[in-house]
């Protein structure tokens, strides 16, 4: 007999609009993931567009990938863009030396970027360099991109093939510069972001938003003492920060596809934590930034498991089971319900790099169950979130994890992952639903009830698979993906679903 879990969904309790950028992605010069993932010799026997891959563009058109941060990560802080433009035979070879001294031909580019972007529909975020760059290159690359007029800067762009400019709306003024970014302090950062701040200019019609580095995890001391400097010295200098961006990568628990179903619960308890990191993180910034102008991004976040054997410790390449859809679907649930506060999120890596949603091999390219879970929660992208309450069973309080996980929510609330968690969002009167049954063992039958509201005709879509260890290869391409639309008939506000063990759902209707 399947246990009944129960939800209740507030239609009328609005939350905030689910900004499609909290669907975002992250691709960094690192392992396989521009080379050959997206770029490749425009001669080779890959079918491409000017070196880009064309099944790639083919696999993520239809995610319609809101925004791409670029062009990392830690090779952000190593990153000249100079190096990238003009005739790919003139561009030097250099050293990735973040990334396993790999050899990087800079054969992908701001141009090359940009073109990519165009192929998949993305918004582009480029990430600059603080820790080994100057603001003259920061301030030179934003002229170089985006202004339209007469400078030697601008001519340069356009005899590179961009008569327009780029528009770029979004920077990063470094990336973890408590770490790989610079070692700094906040402090040092803080001053260090002021002065790059400074240099970065709206150019020809383009706002530009300037991202700050934010924490890593729950380094909490990181957000307020860099608030704290902000504030705290001369003019406000808070008003120059248009977004603070955290970083939270919720690990591993045995390996990318062997795991125990303890291990399963350790990692989706962890990936779960991420609601404490959100909710904590916003509260810090509300107390300095009560308007609450400044906009809280979550620059890469993912599971984070050991190199597959046989690939280069580099490069981080790893497989993406069924777990790995639970934390997506996690994650993003928790996204919409933050709605009000969390302006994007990105989900590291976009290919062949940690929880990435293709993977390819040489002329293969596959979708992995992380991709079909931001297919399945596109339709929450631009609606109204509204509010999502779970009354089902606690599964775990974190396992051996337990303490990672509490010390994540501030101890202002006890960490319990249940077995349902999800989300809900309203557009055009129709009644969007989500949700995970996190245990790995234990179908279950889902209660939704719709508070004050009902729905009749109801679409069901599942992800899931027998065995929660599934995953797609490229033998087997098709191993886990999603099952065919089925309609259910609700009873006023009332239905009730089955829902495998370790699956997503995504229920869709009209409210009546
Ligand atoms: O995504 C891999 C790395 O993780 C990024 O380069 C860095 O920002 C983070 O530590």
């Amino acid at each position: 007999m399947q246990s009944v879990q129960r939800v209740v969904v507030v239609p009328e309790e609005t939350i905030g609009e689910i900004n499609p950028y909290l669907h975002g992605h992250f691709a960094e010069h690192l392992g396989e993931l521009i080379y050959p993932g997206i770029c490749v010799p425009p001669d080779c026997n890959i079918p491409n567009t000017n070196g880009i891959r064309n099944d790639v563009v083919a696999a993520l058109n239809p995610l319609n990938i809101p925004v791409l941060r670029w062009p990392g990560g830690c090779y952000a802080d190593d990153y000249h863009w100079r190096d990238g433009i003009g005739p790919l035979e003139n561009r030097p070879m250099r050293v990735n030396r973040h990334w396993g001294a790999a050899e990087e031909p800079n054969h992908f580019g701001t141009h090359e970027f940009m073109n990519f972007c165009r192929f998949v529909g993305a918004e582009p975020y480029f990430a600059g360099n603080v820790g080994s760059g100057t603001p003259a290159e920061l301030r030179n690359w934003v002229e170089y991109c985006n202004f339209a007029g007469n400078s030697s800067l601008a001519d340069e762009r356009r005899t590179n093939g961009a008569e327009e400019p780029f528009k770029i709306r979004y920077w990063g003024i470094g990336n973890e510069n408590w770490g790989c970014g610079g070692n700094m302090n906040p402090e040092q950062y803080a001053d260090e972001f002021c002065r790059y701040r400074s240099f970065v200019s709206n150019y020809s019609g383009t706002q530009v938003e300037a991202i700050a580095c934010g924490q890593d995890n729950a380094d909490w001391d990181w957000t307020r003492r860099f608030m704290e400097h902000m504030r705290r010295n001369y003019h406000n200098r808070l008003r120059s920060v248009q977004g603070l961006a955290m970083h939270y990568y919720c690990g591993t628990a045995g390996t990318a596809i062997e795991y125990t179903n303890e291990q399963w619960l350790e990692l989706l308890a962890k990936s779960y934590a991420i609601e404490g990191i959100v909710t904590g993180c916003r509260s810090i910034m509300d107390e300095y930034d009560a308007e609450r102008r400044i906009k809280l991004i979550l620059d890469e976040w993912g599971a984070w498991h050991p190199v597959e054997k046989g690939k280069p410790t580099g490069g981080l390449y790893q497989q993406n089971t069924m777990r790995d859809a639970c934390v997506a679907a996690l994650s993003l649930d928790v996204f919409h319900n933050q709605a009000d506060k969390l302006f994007m999120a990105n989900i590291a890596q976009l290919i062949n790099v940690l929880q990435a949603v293709l993977l390819v091999e040489e002329d293969k390219c596959i979708k992995t169950p992380t991709y079909h879970v931001f297919d399945l929660y596109q339709p929450h992208k631009g609606a109204q979130a509204v509010r999502f309450e779970t009354y089902a069973d606690t599964v775990t309080d974190g396992g051996p994890s337990a303490h990672y996980c509490q010390t994540r929510y501030l101890e202002r609330k006890t960490f319990a992952l249940r077995a349902v968690h999800g989300s809900a969002s309203v557009r055009d009167g129709a009644l969007c639903v989500t949700a995970v049954n996190t245990h790995p063992t234990e179908a279950i039958e889902l209660e939704v009830e719709l508070h004050r509201s009902g729905w009749n005709e109801v679409q069901v879509v599942t992800l899931n698979a027998d065995d929660i260890h599934a995953h797609n290869t490229f033998s087997q391409p098709e191993n886990v993906q999603l099952a065919a639309p089925q309609t259910v008939t609700a009873r006023d506000g009332f239905l009730r679903v089955p829902m495998p063990a370790g699956s997503v759902i995504r229920l869709q209707g009209k409210l009546a």
